[in-house]
């Protein structure tokens, strides 16, 4: 039974089934060990574990649910751990964000068709997150992120390295000639030290710091180090936790309300988080109802201070941010900016969660008064260049590129830029604009992590280090630069980013959140006329299906017809 207990539980509908039904649902059950009692009526904890050998970020997460497991029994609860698609950001191709919606869907279906009450999400890598959470919103049952923990700090000849951020920076001086190859290689057992995922302010770690600011965590979250002892306690706790939710009857919905996703993208700006919560955070507000707009990211979160320092916006990394205090020092911090009645997952509301939260190092997490760069959250540009807005991170950009104008150096999709971006008769400069083409959610597909292009090694062997660049990608939440992404509508859909010829004149100008290019409208039209679509890219399969379907960067990247909550309703028996 449920809190109100009247209505029994959805999993009754299956192993409380005194028929042949329930014999069926019950006995097969049974082979793996389960005694009698645990049909008994009490509540089911479905543990949706993303574990592979292929996503190494998650590769110690039947550790974490069987810890999850402790807490189910000791609260009275039967827990059944489930797999889904696990989506690893290094190894999966074109793209992990071309499988997020696949997962989602994986996850829902799962949830629904199963004899779960409630469900604890394990989520680690950068996509895990936001799959699993977008799959559970769509079902509404009660739910609790457990996330996998970032490994701990990279360590080189002595000095901090950070997952992703360090590794462009390391690829750049290879290509400048100021590393040799044999240091390269050597750096890469030294970055990746321990069980967990990227340890900078990447998309993982973000999407960790939004767990906890939405309210789907329990505090302390996001920061614990994967190999720290605490790590499991705290998914032990999520598993009693996740019992009394399911008798308290706390839905997802009652977590993921407007107040939450506001919570969200203000800590987003204060802890330098990743563009690709944009997205993530629209497809999910999408999911359970709540209207959440492109530009709620700029109105709610630019003017908010930078107030924790860590790669790629700043120098520390995720071992250091628990250390200092963790997301509650953060949102403690930003004082009246935090809704403090949200709720939260262990029945608290932020407010009372984050109360006193203790600051142990004022060098990682600043004062709201002394922060590291005021006006640092994610801005939103808008222009002739991108109707349907764009995206930049200030506080990983270059200051004085912030408000640029320069010529555009156009490669038409990623192919042309591996190409020609060394060849040294590239007319480019210090002053150019990069702009890639064919690289949004259908043109790729998927939308993948390559708006950060590399410099050209003319630029860099100048000491060049950053230009204006352009396009309608994504970019990794490790990675750093003045890029401007999400470029929508994007250019395979016939967006204006298809129009840009080598030579025309860009203007950026990120306070007056301004993308413009300055060609007439005259000459635009000529060249839209003369413009033809590229040829699809998938003949069948579940490529073609989401070419066919994607919503566009400003709506969060999901499938059309996957937004929106189809609830947990009872499914009709399957014999
Ligand atoms: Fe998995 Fe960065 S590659 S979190």
């Amino acid at each position: 039974m449920n809190g109100n207990k009247h209505t029994p539980l959805r999993s009754t509908h299956w192993f409380g089934l005194q028929d042949k039904d329930g014999f069926i649902h019950r006995s097969w059950m049974k082979n793996q060990g389960f005694p009698p009692n645990l049909f008994d009526g009490r509540p089911v904890i479905g543990i949706c574990n993303t574990w592979s050998e292929l996503t190494p970020c998650n590769a110690h997460f039947r550790m974490i649910a069987d810890r999850v497991k402790r807490g189910v029994y000791e609260a009275g609860g039967f827990p059944l751990e489930f797999p889904v698609m696990s989506l690893g950001e290094t190894n999966l191709r074109p793209t992990a964000m071309l499988f997020r919606n696949l997962v989602s869907m994986d996850v829902e279906e799962s949830i629904r068709g199963n004899p779960v009450d409630g469900v604890v999400l394990l989520c680690g890598c950068d996509k895990t997150t936001p799959s699993l959470m977008m799959g559970a919103a769509s079902c509404d049952l009660p739910a609790l992120v457990v996330s996998g923990g970032a490994m701990l700090n990279g360590n080189f000849r002595g000095q901090a390295i950070g997952s992703g951020t360090s590794v462009w920076t390391m690829s750049e001086d290879v290509r400048a000639g100021k590393m040799s190859f044999a240091e390269f290689t050597e750096a890469e057992a030294c970055m990746s030290r321990s069980a967990g995922h990227c340890m900078t302010m990447g998309t993982a770690s973000t999407m960790a710091c939004m767990v906890e600011a939405l309210g789907m965590g329990l505090p302390q979250n996001a920061t614990i180090p994967a190999v720290d002892s605490r790590r499991y306690a705290l998914a032990h706790q999520a598993g009693r936790r996740i019992v009394e939710m399911v008798r308290d009857d706390v839905k997802m919905s009652r977590i993921l309300t407007r107040k939450a996703f506001e919570n969200a993208i203000k800590v987003n700006a204060a802890v330098g988080g990743s563009t690709n919560l944009v997205l993530h955070l629209l497809a999910l507000a999408g999911r359970v109802g709540v209207r959440l707009e492109l530009d709620d990211f700029d109105r709610l979160g630019h003017n908010l201070p930078l107030l924790v320092d860590l790669m790629p916006s700043g120098r520390f990394l995720m071992e250091d941010f628990y250390y200092a205090g963790g997301v509650p020092a953060v949102v403690r911090e930003l004082g009246d900016e935090i809704h403090r009645d949200a709720l939260t997952v262990n029945g608290q509301t932020m407010g009372e969660n984050t109360a006193g939260a203790p600051c142990w190092n004022r060098e990682v997490i600043r004062e709201r008064a002394k922060p590291i760069r005021e006006r640092a959250g994610i801005a939103v540009l808008r222009g002739n260049l991108a109707p349907g807005g764009a995206v930049i991170k200030p506080s990983a950009a270059t200051p004085r590129l912030l408000k640029h104008r320069g010529r555009a150096v156009v490669f038409r999709d990623i192919e042309d830029f591996k190409q020609r971006v060394d060849d040294p008769a590239l007319p480019v400069d210090e002053n150019s604009v990069m702009v890639m083409q064919g690289a949004g959610p259908q043109g790729y597909p998927g939308m993948p992590e390559v708006g950060n292009m590399p410099l050209p090694k003319k630029l860099l062997q100048r000491g060049i280090t950053d230009v204006v660049r352009i396009s309608d990608a994504r970019m990794s939440g490790t990675a750093y630069g003045t890029v401007v992404l999400h470029v929508t509508p994007e250019s395979s859909a016939g967006g204006p980013l298809a129009l840009v010829r080598d030579g025309d004149e860009i203007e950026l100008d990120t306070e007056g959140r301004k993308l413009e290019l300055r060609v007439s409208e005259e000459e635009l039209s000529r060249r839209r006329k003369a413009w033809t679509p590229p040829p699809p890219l998938a003949s069948g399969g579940y490529q073609k299906l989401y070419i066919e379907h994607v919503l566009q960067a400003d709506k969060g990247v999901d499938l059309d017809f996957l937004v929106g909550c189809r609830g947990a309703g009872i499914p009709r028996e399957s014999h």
